[in-house]
């Protein structure tokens, strides 16, 4: 049988994605924007074998068992259902970064397993058709099928929420230097956190602003202005944080280090650095930043106390096929 390998990278959201309107098909709660991170990959090979009596999953090196395998044969029953096909699949996935460290792995993860399980399952399908279906493994992995700056509408139904590239990788410079806080599995992982999205009194207020800040990003990436860009990323992530911490039961995905890290970006920013902090959910700090800024920015990262590495990252490009 052929096996097919699919390369994406993670993404790191300016407009964050937290909670959902319907929880199996991650339909969202608001649209999100985010850049796709080319230094990082997840790539993942599946292969259909009519002798297997279920789904396989070697992850980083290891065969998995319980709520990883089953979360992807969960995914794959998809491709199975769509294509009339029944066998079972065998998939090597490997990513060249720590996994779960608030890195996004999953969204690369199920973008990767988009594309070659629709290769292997032989549909022919379009990128916004792929963002769909990459939707229902993670949300976050609809923003890895397509390259460089990405928007991810919100939809009124599964067919319409989708993402697609609001300005190609090459448009605008920017980096990510994430600080590496810690290099461990996060406690609660996000297809929990957002199903507690709607206990927190600020989430509807977080959702009735979530247009004026799209538009803003929106608006700041394609006329390049970093400043009101640094304003709104900080901004969005301070409020999906804020949700976070006042849901029931309330989630802390900061460190210490973390609220010293995002204190300091803010000092280099006032002293003309152009850099700005963003965190998913984890405690790890991403800073976005302009290419002039970029030595200094992972310089300044790597030397305050407690930070374990600063991975640097461009804009990166879409999930591809690699041909074999
Ligand atoms: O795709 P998920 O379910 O892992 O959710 C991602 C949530 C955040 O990373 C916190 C925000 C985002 O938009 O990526």
């Amino acid at each position: 049988m052929h096996e097919y390998t699919a390369i994406a990278h993670p993404n790191i959201a300016f407009i964050k994605y937290w909670g959902n309107r319907e929880n199996d098909l991650r339909l969202p709660a608001n649209g999100s924007i985010s850049m796709s991170l080319g230094a990082l990959e997840t790539r993942t090979s599946v292969t259909l074998l009519p002798e297997l009596i279920s789904d396989e999953l070697e992850l980083d090196g290891s065969l998995q068992s319980g709520s990883a395998l089953e979360r992807v044969s969960i995914f794959l029953e998809i491709f199975r259902s769509i294509s009339g096909r029944h066998e079972f699949a065998r998939v090597v996935s490997d990513n060249s970064f720590p996994q779960s460290a608030g890195i996004a792995s999953s969204a690369s993860a199920f973008a990767a397993l988009a594309l070659a399980a629709s290769h292997a399952y032989e549909l022919l399908l379009t990128e916004r058709e792929l963002s769909i279906l990459a939707r229902r493994g993670s949300g976050s992995a609809a923003r890895s099928i397509p390259s460089g700056f990405v928007e991810w509408h919100r939809g009124s139904s599964n067919d319409d929420s989708f993402a697609e590239t609001i300005a190609p990788l090459d448009y605008w410079p920017l980096w990510d230097c994430i600080a590496l806080v810690e290099d461990q599995p996060k406690k609660v992982g996000s297809t929990l956190g957002h199903q507690l999205a709607d206990t927190s009194p600020l989430q509807s207020a977080r959702l009735q602003d979530a247009d004026r800040r799209l538009d803003l990003c929106r608006k700041s990436i394609l006329e390049k202005d970093f400043a009101k860009l640094a304003d709104v990323i900080e901004l969005d992530s301070n409020m999906m944080h804020a949700v976070m911490l006042t849901s029931c039961p309330p989630l802390m995905y900061w460190s210490p280090l973390s609220v010293e890290i995002m204190r300091q970006v803010s000092g280099w920013r006032t002293g003309g650095l152009e850099a700005a902090y963003t965190l998913d959910a984890g405690p790890n700090v991403h800073v976005i930043c302009s290419a002039d800024a970029r030595p200094r920015v992972s310089h300044q990262l790597s030397e305050i106390q407690g930070v374990l590495d600063v991975i640097v990252s461009p804009v990166g490009g879409g999930a591809f096929l690699i041909p074999h």
